[in-house]
């Protein structure tokens, strides 16, 4: 693991896009892994401004709520297309996130574990880092093998996702994320992250043991992975 420390949001957000830039303009057809959440905004900002062909770039998301209207600003669908597409000015033909309406959720999770495949794979995956360790919606004790799957929020990310919606109980129970072996196979990931609100999950991330009680731990074993955490969230290393 690479440990990157920044002075703020801001500097993360340039650290991370030159980790990222760097990984996509070695490739012909990119695919990039993107994540929602607050933490990655500044990530998307610095981004926008590089000379990426951005049209040529792929992307796919983590995760999707489950039966939350797609129009719905907060479904992953359209905070993604605000938020990545647009900014970006990404092909909107080439950005893919689970139909959290899908008759057929099982089947969903299968056919966007194959579209990743055909794809070729994740070049490099934007990730943020759930107060508990959570990543993608992997909450703890989430298998390390996993794949894209159905899973059912904790009442902590509910809390936490709650100031996002106008009622904590009109946060979704349920998901579709990719799994954390999905995660894994990335070629590079590059994690951010901010504040205090985060300084613990950090450190059992990057010092704890490898446990699936903190199953952003399990980046200790990928073999090229970067985090990215302002002075705050960094707080708690030794
Ligand atoms: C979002 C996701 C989550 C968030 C995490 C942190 O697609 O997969 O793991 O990255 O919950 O969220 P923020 O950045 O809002 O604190």
């Amino acid at each position: 693991m690479e440990i990157v420390i920044a002075r703020d949001a801001a500097a993360v957000g340039e650290l991370a896009a030159d980790a990222i830039v760097a990984a996509l303009g070695r490739r012909s057809e990119p695919v990039l892994g993107v994540a929602t959440g607050s933490s990655p905004l500044t990530t998307y900002r610095a981004l926008a401004l590089r000379p990426i062909e951005w049209r040529t770039v792929a992307a796919f998301a983590l995760d999707e709520y489950v039966g939350l209207p797609e129009e719905h600003p907060q479904s992953y669908h359209r905070v993604i297309d605000v938020e990545v597409t647009q900014r970006l000015g990404l092909d909107p033909g080439r950005v893919h996130v689970p139909n959290g309406n899908a008759g057929d959720l099982s089947g969903e999770c299968e056919r966007f574990e194959r579209a990743i495949r055909d794809a070729g794979g994740v070049d490099v995956q934007i990730l943020g880092i759930g107060s508990n360790g959570h990543i993608g919606f992997n909450e703890p004790a989430s298998s390390f093998g996993s794949r894209t799957r159905i899973k059912t929020l904790t009442p902590r990310t509910r809390r936490d996702n709650a100031r996002f919606f106008s009622s904590p109980e009109e946060v979704p129970v349920h998901c579709i994320t990719q799994g954390l072996g999905t995660i894994m196979d990335a070629r590079r990931v590059v994690l951010v992250a901010t504040g205090d609100r985060k300084a613990a999950a950090v450190a059992a991330m990057v010092e704890g043991p490898v446990s699936a009680r903190v199953p952003a731990s399990i980046l200790q074993h990928h073999r090229h992975a970067t985090i990215v955490v302002d002075e705050a969230a960094a707080e708690q290393l030794a």
